[in-house]
């Protein structure tokens, strides 16, 4: 019987614009994502059959097709056949600890962990750029979550350029337990307030492109200038959720009257800040625990990592 236990990243945007609506549906990003080291456990484990069943300990997490990890083994599957009928099916166990509906790619980096997974279970040897391919099939944030650190996440966020790492950052990260945001209705929202044409001319997506190397956040995180860091943090997604979201607002505020700037990570509702040290981490949880007392308010305190995916164990 083989299987792997791996360890599977969060990650936050600390910069979110949005450029284009594409007549996909989807809209042209300019992204900078961070690697959290708040992180699943996902254990895979060949078996006998070819069935895939996923198991989760958290209530909101399908069980079935409509889980991420489910289709990267399907589309593993459809792409190694023979890998599959040499190895049978899969059993996936999600030990979740990322927040569901957070805006922290919680469904994505499980799906990434499983395609690395299996990569290396059904010893297929396939390199970053393959892998993120298949992770593009599955979603926007997959490609990014196979590798992971910090990046430069252009396109639908599939186009990556590693960034130096950035050091010593603590994350305090605040979400309210019955609150999530849907991706899409974010993006939609946004579309029909604020995007009124398509930039189809291209030479004007390749400025635009060109622009995101040359980016002012870019330069920050090359000269690992915390400060402006700090200042540059942006989410465009923030002008649809937040006032539809008061709670949202309300944590941002709340963050903000702390003398410690938050924003929301993707399309939310985690808000988070950073921070230089874990004590300071620790008084901002306080400080916010004692300002909204509310039993629905779960609060985390995490650190950048320069990795998404890793191998904990393995019996090949
Ligand atoms: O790619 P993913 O399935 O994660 O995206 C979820 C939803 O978010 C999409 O259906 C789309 O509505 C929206 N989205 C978008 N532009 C992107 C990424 C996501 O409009 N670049």
């Amino acid at each position: 019987m083989h299987s792997y236990s791996l360890l599977a990243s969060a990650k936050i945007n600390l910069y979110l614009e949005i450029i284009r609506d594409r007549p996909d549906g989807y809209h042209d990003l300019l992204m900078v994502l961070q690697s959290i080291d708040l992180a699943d456990q996902i254990d895979l484990r060949s078996t006998e059959t070819n069935t895939i069943q996923v198991y989760c300990n958290h209530p909101e997490v399908p069980q079935d097709h409509r889980n991420l990890a489910y289709k990267a083994v399907a589309v593993m599957a459809e792409y190694f056949p023979h890998a599959f009928a040499k190895y049978g099916g899969v059993d996936i166990t999600i030990h979740k600890r990322i927040p569901v509906g957070a805006g922290l790619a919680g469904g994505s980096t499980n799906a990434a962990a499983v395609l690395v997974g299996l990569n290396l279970m059904w010893e297929l040897g396939l390199n970053h750029k393959q892998l993120q391919y298949l992770g593009s099939l599955l979603g926007s944030d997959v490609p990014f979550c196979i590798v992971g650190g910090t990046m430069l996440a252009t396109g639908r966020g599939e186009y990556l350029t590693p960034l130096p790492a950035i050091d010593n950052f603590y994350v305090v990260l605040a979400k309210y337990r019955s609150l999530s945001v849907s991706t899409a209705w974010a993006y939609q929202t946004y579309r029909h307030q604020y995007l009124h044409s398509n930039v189809s001319n291209a030479s004007v997506a390749r400025h635009l492109n060109q622009r995101a190397y040359s980016g002012q956040i870019v330069s920050a995180i090359a000269r690992q200038n915390q400060m402006q860091i700090y200042q540059l943090l942006h989410n465009d997604l923030e002008r649809v959720v937040l006032p539809a979201y008061p709670q949202v607002q309300q944590l941002r505020e709340e963050f903000q009257r702390l003398g410690c700037p938050g924003i929301m990570s993707g399309s939310g509702p985690t808000v988070f800040a950073l921070t230089k040290s874990q004590a300071q981490a620790q008084q901002i949880v306080e400080a916010v625990n004692a300002a909204i007392s509310d039993p629905d308010l779960e609060l985390w305190i995490s650190q950048f990592t320069n990795s998404s995916i890793r191998v904990l164990s393995f019996d090949n």
